[in-house]
């Protein structure tokens, strides 16, 4: 039981006396350094005690665009943030619906690109390493359903021109240049999926700069899929679908590939580091066909950061969820975490299990994704009704905040979470979610509790790179730790308003010694006396407590490799490895063979990724005191170009057969029958006789590939007949029509 002197409301003077002089010894005895280890190489001594006030903290230095794990993401709805330039020009022929009293909550309202440029010492101040923006390009420029304008960026008409309600691109280089000199990252949303609404609104009709290529309902060169909504999970549905009636681009149409390639990579030039990609489990070959070619278009100009959005409901249980890990697996782009998502909110926001569902969740992740530690985190979204509609209590955000900030992957925070932005209208549903920013107060406590957990998470690297081991968990108390080499941080949140709940003997990696509260005591968090071998004797939990205990171990002589990214790479791109204690100089081995070192500071390295056959391998470092650990990295064989396989001609096949492509190149499993390596399974309208796969191939190679079916008891059917050939397009896209060969 120890006192708690924040609040007063335990305070046993003696005791607390006695107490302080312990601390004083242990203190004087056993002096704990924390250690920056993001300082530009500069270790700056501090005290566990002065971390508690927060406000010692390491200054904040940038992120480089591949590896986020360290930071906080923000996520920023354009429109509704902050206006910055009134007086914006609008085409006087856009008749989208504006509302600037913000009554009419499908119209714009007035957020802009200047808003948040004026806002980034404000997101500085929280911590924040990087926004992510709701998409930018210009949206339908009249009302469809009636009177709803694309607000939210979601129905582009022009993927190369930036919406001018919110600005031009110069507004989008100086939000660029702006963040960047506060060390904020800007990661642009991007739908690839669809363009606008078809039937109402412009008929997803598409623009380049302003020219015309097609729209829904004059299609002749197939820029979109003419298809009924979606009608079930099966992936053909979900690939070819129409996802709400949103105009469904033909990404295998070599003329949409490079229409949507372009833009893109237009975000790149003008400094994007990275993307939020929509709707990924609606586009063709979604467990890394076409999108695996964007990403490595992305990345072969520079490593950036890459997630996309499957949306899934039901944790790990829900039906796409082995194919979502799939995608993050193979793809080049980590996912949001919807599961996670769901236990945090099932947790705090409606109290329906124990935060054993957080930690089985976590179990199983660990168990389905290679990288763990960089699919991001969040308690709500503009998708979702606000964590504080399904529960209004401050407490319990600032529990699932805490949480979500440093269990393993990045956390995002929904813009005005922390201003405790909430509308309840319809429960809060979309568009109750979006309201708009309230203000800017830094002295809100979500504020505080969200700035102290961003610049712990940039101080010690257990939490950007760290293992995940549950130390307690009960119906109320969720006391976990991560550790990465000798950093531990140690979380404990009791989640019940009413009840003190104390442990004995519980096991940390903490080292002895005593610890306070990164938090400074925010909400009840106490000391932790920790005794020889991590034992702590015990421990009590007042009601509603979080405690955060952090050590942050100073450089060791052997590396520590917490990060190698971007998720893809290819020969001759750049990979940048992360953690400590690499020393001044060493050696990069990928797949076993020596990276040219482009640069190397003691945490960061960069790397020139060799010539080596393409396939998941692994990556280390080595200095004159040894090897970091291997680290699970994807090499492509090289720069990816989507071709189109059409299958036809099959036998009827029953729904549980599927159908694969092996072949000579790792991108089709280096001619394996093992359909967790081979390239599938292809889709189908029906379980008919045509199937279709969009695949992500090694640009100019000679191919040498054959079909197979994948039966349900797990025997298959190779095709007869030798395998085919084709050589890759060196650029654009390819296409292959088959028929099958054999019964
Ligand atoms: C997911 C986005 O988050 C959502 O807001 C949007 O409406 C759909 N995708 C379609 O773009």
């Amino acid at each position: 039981m120890f006192a708690r002197t924040s609040t007063g409301k335990f305070y046993r003077k003696p005791f607390v006396i006695l107490l302080i002089v312990l601390i004083a010894l242990v203190a004087a005895s056993v002096p704990i350094a924390i250690y920056s280890y993001r300082n530009g190489g500069t270790q700056t001594a501090q005290t566990n005690t002065a971390m508690g006030k927060c406000s010692t903290l390491p200054q904040i230095t940038p992120l480089n665009s591949a590896d986020i794990k360290s930071g906080l993401i923000y996520e920023i709805m354009v429109d509704r943030f902050f206006e910055g330039a009134p007086n914006k020009s609008i085409p006087a022929n856009d008749t989208a619906p504006t509302d600037p009293t913000h009554q009419n909550w499908h119209a714009y309202w007035g957020g802009d690109l200047q808003g948040i440029t004026d806002k980034i010492p404000y997101l500085a101040g929280m911590g924040v390493s990087a926004i992510w923006i709701t998409p930018i390009v210009e949206n339908i420029t009249q009302p469809a359903y009636g009177d709803q304008a694309g607000y939210h960026g979601y129905w582009a008409q022009d993927d190369y021109q930036i919406d001018p309600h919110f600005g031009t691109w110069s507004d989008f280089d100086t939000l660029v240049q702006t963040a960047h000199s506060h060390g904020i990252q800007v990661i642009v949303d991007f739908a690839a999926n669809h363009s606008n609404p078809r039937n109402t609104g412009a008929d997803g009709a598409i623009y380049k700069n302003g020219v015309l290529q097609a729209s829904y309902g004059n299609d002749p060169n197939n820029w979109f899929h003419h298809t009924q909504n979606q009608q079930s999970d099966s992936l053909y549905q979900q690939e070819y679908g129409t996802l709400e009636d949103l105009s469904d681009f033909a990404q295998e149409n070599p003329a949409v590939d490079a229409y949507l390639k372009g833009a893109i990579l237009q975000f790149s030039q003008h400094g994007a580091d990275g993307f939020r990609f929509d709707s990924v489990k609606s586009m063709p070959g979604p467990t890394g066909g076409w999108l695996k070619t964007v990403s490595d278009a992305i990345e072969a100009k520079k490593p950036s950061y890459l997630v996309g959005e499957w949306y899934l409901t039901g944790g790990t249980g829900a039906v796409t969820y082995s194919e979502a890990a799939q995608f993050a697996n193979s793809s080049g782009m980590a996912i949001l975490n919807f599961p996670i998502d769901t236990a945090l909110r099932d947790v705090y926001g409606v109290g329906l299990s124990s935060p054993n569902e957080i930690n089985s969740t976590l179990q199983q992740e660990y168990k389905d994704f290679l990288w763990p530690n960089d699919l991001p985190n969040f308690i709500d979204n503009h998708d979702m009704a606000r964590f504080l509609s399904l529960n209004s209590s401050h407490t319990s955000l600032n529990e699932a905040l805490t949480a979500m900030m440093t269990i393993p992957g990045i956390p995002i925070v929904y813009y005005g979470t922390e201003q405790y932005l909430v509308n309840n209208n319809n429960s809060g549903e979309d568009p109750y979610n979006r309201p708009m920013m309230p203000g800017f107060s830094t002295t809100t406590q979500a504020y505080h509790l969200i700035s102290c957990l961003a610049a712990l998470r940039r101080a010690n690297p257990a939490l950007a790179y760290g293992n995940y081991a549950p130390i307690k968990i009960t119906h109320d108390v969720y006391l976990f730790e991560r550790q990465f080499g000798q950093s531990v941080v140690v979380t404990a949140i009791n989640s019940s308003a009413d009840t003190t709940h104390s442990f004995t003997n519980l096991q940390t990696a903490l080292p002895a010694g005593s610890y306070t509260d990164v938090l400074g005591g925010l909400q009840g968090g106490s000391a932790l006396q920790v005794g020889a071998q991590g034992m702590i004797n015990s421990v009590a939990l007042q009601p509603n407590e979080i405690a955060v205990w952090q050590y942050t171990a100073p450089d060791g002589q052997t590396p520590l490799l917490g990060s190698a990214a971007p998720e893809l790479t290819h020969p001759g791109d750049t990979m940048i490895l992360d953690g400590q204690g690499f020393g001044a100089s060493g050696t990069v081995q990928i797949g076993g063979v020596s990276a040219k070192i482009i640069q190397w500071s003691t945490n960061s390295v960069s790397v020139t990724v060799p010539q080596i056959p393409g396939g998941l391998t692994t990556a280390k470092i080595c200095n004159s005191a040894g090897c970091s650990g291997a680290y699970s990295v994807n090499i492509a064989s090289a720069a990816q170009v989507p071709v189109n396989f059409t299958l036809n001609g099959l036998p009827t096949l029953t729904s549980s057969d599927h159908v694969y492509i092996t072949g000579n190149v790792a991108e089709l499993g280096n001619n394996s029958l093992d359909i967790t390596k081979a390239l599938g399974p292809m889709v189908t309208p029906d379980t008919g006789n045509v199937q279709f796969l969009l695949a992500s191939l090694p640009a100019c190679a000679s191919i040498q590939y054959r079909y197979f079916i994948e039966h349900a008891d797990g025997s298959y059917t190779m095709q007869s007949g030798s395998a085919q050939t084709y050589t890759v397009p060196c650029s654009g896209e390819g296409a292959i029509t088959d028929n099958w060969q054999g019964k």
